[in-house]
């Protein structure tokens, strides 16, 4: 007989985290639990759900990769995509990590801006060519007559930029650094007893950590 989906649970067993380890800096403790999922072979361990508004405030999400930790979360775009566009109208952000292996997620809340063109310049540089080709090939998220379109495009530039060793990177595409507002912390624990811990900064802008019923 076919298991009620009420049945289904996972024993939250993996792991705990006490206070006392919590790193004071969110962003450090960010970056432990992004190592340890890489350590852990999860697949995808740097996608991050990242959730804009429009201009009615509906929210939209999608995944994007996390490229770096540098006061903030880097990733980067097509600043004319959908995204990019409800970014220029509203910089706030929601961004959740969720790693089912470790029994972990991570809550942010946060204001994304735009890198410098010189730091997206420097990570564009560092993809692959097929990478940077698609990158000037796709104008992302606008409706485009058909896929063969899309490769055509695609060849379009790679003859284009047939003689240049490093392609450039499209004045349209770049980074965003994401500077967190807050950030939860949410460990899966055995009997449901699980465990979330709260970064928020306190009038002296200091973080300060809540311990929160799960
Ligand atoms: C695993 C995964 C990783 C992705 N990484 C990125 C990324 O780093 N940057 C990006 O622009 N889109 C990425 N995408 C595609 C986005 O989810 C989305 O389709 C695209 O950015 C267009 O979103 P928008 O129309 O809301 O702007 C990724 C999708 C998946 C499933």
């Amino acid at each position: 007989m076919e298991k009620k989906l009420s049945d289904i649970r996972t024993d939250f067993i993996k792991g705990g985290l006490e206070r006392d380890d919590l790193s004071p800096d969110p962003l450090t403790q960010i970056q432990q639990w992004v190592e340890q999922a890489v350590s852990a072979r999860v697949d995808e361990p740097t996608a991050m759900l990242l959730s804009t508004v429009d201009q009615q405030g509906i929210p939209d999400a999608r995944v994007v990769l996390l490229k770096g930790i540098e006061d903030g979360l880097i990733f980067y775009t097509n600043y004319e995509s959908v995204k990019g566009q409800q970014l220029a109208q509203n910089a706030n952000v929601s961004v959740v990590f969720f790693w089912p292996q470790l029994e972990r997620q991570i809550r942010l809340r946060g204001v994304a801006e735009k890198l410098l063109p010189a730091a997206s310049d420097v990570y564009f540089a560092s993809r692959p060519r097929e990478s940077q080709l698609g990158a000037w090939a796709s104008p992302q998220s606008s409706s485009i007559e058909s896929y063969e379109w899309l490769e055509k495009n695609y060849f379009f530039y790679v003859d284009r930029f047939q003689q240049t060793d490093a392609i450039p990177r499209p004045p349209y595409w770049g980074g965003y650094r994401v500077t967190p507002l807050s950030v939860e912390f949410w460990q899966g624990r055995p009997g449901r007893m699980h465990q979330r811990y709260r970064y928020a900064r306190n009038e002296a802008e200091a973080w300060q950590i809540n311990v929160l019923a799960p």
